[in-house]
């Protein structure tokens, strides 16, 4: 595939934009599990057309970070707005609201195919779930059509043309994340949340995916990844926030964060992160 453009969608074209705006404003976001402070006091902006890291040793409170942004946890404290938009802390608004996720434990849908898994994404786009689809009449029949060629569209984006009639559980690893991305790109957000989408990646599949985003980026939208792979981190992402115990330690541009002796500290100070690549 060569084309920079997310394939265009029926109820909105995709299109490049103008200027940078706040996106994802999030303030003083802290999450208590009993007596443990999992995130404590964080907070991050995203602009439009931005890559930005989100790094730290494992159990910084990264994953529980992403599950606060995206309304699967209610902070103890602090506020999430998206698009100057207070986000209930309810994932199908976050989505309908315009962001979109993939998760580090792959969350498919394992006996579905993968092109059925990449619909499931668009039916929060479509009225298909409501009446038309009890009564199957002409606008379910065309609404169908049109989830059914846009999945198609977006395999082929991710790079699994051809891959749609094989059941997601079938698929090799490195598929599966990609198609976890097709299906988030099939909700249309405006920012995508990656939770280690390289992780059991080898290193072409790696480069791959660092393509796939680059392209994510310049076809108009926002990314936050998550990843442990700091070569994959600092070639990809304008800016990086490292997180360590539930604060923030650094935020900057890459190359900021990459030189700062905190971070280097926070991966080989750590007796269980020798190498910073563990994908737990
Ligand atoms: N639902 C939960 N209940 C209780 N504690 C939790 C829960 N989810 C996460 N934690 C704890 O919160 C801390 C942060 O976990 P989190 O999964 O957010 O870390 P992470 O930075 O994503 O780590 P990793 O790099 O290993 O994925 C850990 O101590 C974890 O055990
Ligand atoms: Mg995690």
């Amino acid at each position: 595939m060569t084309t920079d453009s997310l394939p265009p969608t029926p109820a909105a074209p995709s299109g490049h934009e103008v200027g940078k705006r706040e996106m994802l404003v999030a303030r003083n976001v802290t999450m208590r599990f009993g007596g443990l402070v999992a995130v404590d006091d964080v907070d991050l902006t995203v602009h439009s057309g931005e890559i930005v890291g989100l790094i730290g040793p494992n159990g910084a409170g990264k994953t529980t970070f992403f599950n606060c942004l995206t309304g699967l946890y209610k902070p103890t404290s602090g506020e999430v707005r998206f698009a100057d938009q207070l986000l209930p802390p309810k994932p199908r608004q976050v989505v309908v609201a315009g962001m979109a996720r993939t998760f580090q434990n792959i969350r498919l849908f394992p006996n579905m195919t993968a092109l059925e898994n990449v619909m499931v994404g668009r039916y929060c786009r479509t009225s298909s779930m409501a009446l038309t689809s009890i009564l199957r009449g002409p606008k379910y029949r065309q609404e169908e059509a049109q989830t059914r060629e846009r999945a198609s569209e977006l395999l082929e984006y991710v790079g699994m043309k051809g891959q749609g009639g094989h059941l997601a559980r079938n698929l090799p690893y490195g598929d599966q994340r990609r198609l976890e991305i097709a299906r988030a790109l099939a909700t249309d957000p405006k920012l995508l949340l990656l939770d280690e989408p390289t992780a059991g990646m080898n290193p072409q599949e790696t480069r791959q995916a660092e393509e796939l985003i680059f392209r994510i980026r310049d076809s108009g939208l926002a990314v936050v990844v998550i990843e442990h792979d700091m070569r994959f981190i600092f070639n990809l992402c304008d800016r990086v926030l490292c997180l360590v115990r539930g604060k923030t330690l650094v935020e900057g541009t890459a190359a900021q964060v990459q030189s700062d002796p905190r971070v280097i500290e926070a991966y080989i100070g750590s007796p269980d992160s020798e190498d910073g690549a563990d994908d737990a």
